[in-house]
C-alpha cells in the first residue's frame, strides 16, 4: 500500500514537540519550526528533494533521545533544558532511536552530531566540514530557535537574530551557513510563517512529499521508531509500549485473528502512549501517590495520543484501539467516557493488558506486581463493571503460567 510519510511524521511531531517544550517550559512546536526553516536552508544549499524530506524529519527527532535522567532537581526549565542538552548521551540515544526510520537519502549520524561546531567545540570534536551538512544546518536553527524563541513576535527580532549569527559566523556555525540563513530570511513572510497559527501550514508547503510503497509490517518498523521514543522518556515505562506490544499479539493469537490484525494491533500497541510524550516527567516519575491536579493532568496522554493518529488517515482502522485504552466499559473511563457498547473487542483487550502490562513493571511508588496480585485487582475492576470478564480469564490463562 501507499503510505504518506509525511503525514505520519507530522503527526507524531506534535508528541515528540511536547518533550522539548516541556522540558524548556516555554516554546512550544521548536521540532516542526526547525524542521521549517531546515528546509529552506538545505534548499538553498542545493540539497536534494529527497535529503530536504529528510532534514525535516531529523529536525523533528533531533532531541528525541532527551530524557531527564541527569536533571538536579529543583532547576529552572532553563537551567534543566541546558543540563540534559550538556549531555552528549542524548545524541547517542538519539540516534540509536531513529535508526530505523525510513529516510529517503542515505545519510547517517545527523542526530549524533547536531551540537558540533564549526570550529570543533562541541561533543565529538568535529571540525568543518567534516560535520555533515544536515547536522550543521540543525545545530545553527536548534540553537537560533532556543535563544530567540523565533516563533514568538518581538520587534527588531531579525536584527537581533542576524547580529546574534554574524558574531558566530566561522566560530559555531559555517559562514556559508550564516549567508543562507539571510538569503532565505529576507521577507516578512518567513518571520510569520514561524508563528504558530502559520506553521502547520507552511510546512505542508515546503515539505516535498513522499508516498513510499509499504505494508503493515512496514508501518509496524516505523512505529518501533516512535515506541522506543516513548518508552525511554521515563525509566520506569522503558518496556511497556514494547511489552504491551507483545502481549498484544499474544492474545490476538491467541483468540485467532488472522496475520494482518496481529500486526496491525501490534502498531496500536506500539503508538498507544504517545501522548504520555506531552505529560511531565515530574508526574510519570513522581515517587508517590498524584494529587487530584496530577491525575487530570495525566488523563489527557490517551487524547493527544488521539490528536497525533487522526492526523495520520492511513492509521484510522487503529486510532480507536490506540486511543481507548483507559475506557471503560461502564463509562467510568477517560478521555471521551465511552461506554460499552462503543468498545470493540480489540479495545477491550488493549485495556486490559495495558493495566497488566503497567502493573506489573515497577513504578516510582511500588515495585512489580506477581501475576496472581495483578489478576485479583483485574477481578476487582470486573466486579465494579470496568473490564470485559471473558478477556480477564483468558489473560489469566494466557499468562498465568508463564
Ligand atoms: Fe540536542
Ligand atoms: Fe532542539
Ligand atoms: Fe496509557
Ligand atoms: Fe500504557
Amino acid at each position: 500500500m501507499k503510505f504518506h510519510l509525511n503525514r505520519y511524521l507530522l503527526g507524531l511531531s506534535m508528541a515528540i514537540d511536547c518533550v522539548e517544550s516541556e522540558l524548556l517550559g516555554v516554546t512550544s512546536s521548536h521540532g516542526r519550526r526547525v524542521a521549517l526553516i531546515s528546509m529552506q536552508l538545505a534548499r538553498t544549499m542545493g540539497l536534494s528533494e529527497e535529503q530536504v524530506f529528510d532534514i525535516a524529519a531529523f529536525s523533528v527527532l533531533h532531541d528525541n533521545g532527551l530524557a531527564e535522567e541527569n536533571l538536579t532537581v529543583g532547576s529552572s526549565s532553563r537551567d534543566r533544558l541546558r543540563q540534559v542538552e550538556d549531555v552528549p548521551a542524548h545524541c547517542e540515544i538519539g540516534e540509536r532511536n531513529v535508526a530505523m526510520f525510513p529516510f529517503q537519502s542515505d545519510v547517517r549520524e545527523i542526530v549524533l552530531y547536531h551540537h558540533e561546531q564549526w570550529d570543533g567545540g562541541g561533543f565529538f570534536g568535529k571540525v568543518g566540514d567534516a560535520i555533515p551538512l544536515m547536522a550543521q544546518i540543525i545545530s545553527l536553527v536548534d540553537y537560533t530557535d532556543l535563544k530567540w524563541r523565533l516563533g514568538e513576535p518581538g520587534a527588531d527580532k531579525a536584527e537581533a537574530v542576524y547580529a546574534f549569527l554574524n558574531a558566530r559566523r566561522g566560530r559555531n556555525f559555517s559562514p556559508d551557513l550564516v549567508e543562507a540563513f539571510h538569503q532565505i530570511s529576507a521577507s516578512i513572510a518567513f518571520w510569520l510563517d514561524l508563528r504558530d497559527p502559520f506553521l502547520a501550514g507552511a510546512l505542508k508547503r515546503t515539505m516535498p512529499v513522499f508516498e513510499i510503497e509499504t505494508d503493515w509490517q512496514g508501518i509496524l518498523a516505523i512505529s518501533k521508531v516512535f515506541s522506543r521514543i516513548i518508552d525511554s522518556k521515563s525509566r520506569f515505562t522503558h518496556s511497556h509500549s514494547s511489552g504491551l506490544e507483545e502481549k498484544t499479539a499474544h492474545m490476538a493469537a491467541f483468540f485467532g485473528a488472522d496475520p494482518e490484525t496481529i500486526i496491525r494491533l501490534r502498531i496500536a500497541a506500539a503508538l498507544h502512549d504517545v501522548g504520555k510524550l506531552a505529560m511531565p516527567n515530574a508526574i510519570l516519575d513522581k515517587p508517590g501517590k498524584l494529587d487530584a491536579a496530577e491525575r487530570a493532568k495525566m488523563m489527557e496522554h490517551t487524547y493527544y495520543t488521539r490528536k497525533c493518529l487522526e492526523q495520520i488517515p492511513e492509521l484510522e482502522s487503529i486510532t480507536d484501539w490506540a486511543a481507548n485504552h483507559h475506557e471503560k466499559l461502564n463509562g467510568d473511563g477517560y478521555p471521551l467516557r465511552l461506554g460499552a457498547e462503543q468498545l470493540d473487542p480489540w479495545s477491550r483487550l488493549m485495556t486490559v493488558l495495558d493495566i497488566y502490562q503497567a502493573l506489573t513493571e515497577e513504578r516510582p511508588y511500588r515495585a512489580s506486581l506477581s501475576h496472581a496480585r495483578t489478576m485479583e485487582i483485574l477481578r476487582n475492576l470486573v466486579t465494579a463493571g470496568s473490564v470485559d470478564p471473558g478477556l480477564v480469564r483468558a489473560v489469566d490463562r494466557a499468562f498465568g503460567s508463564l
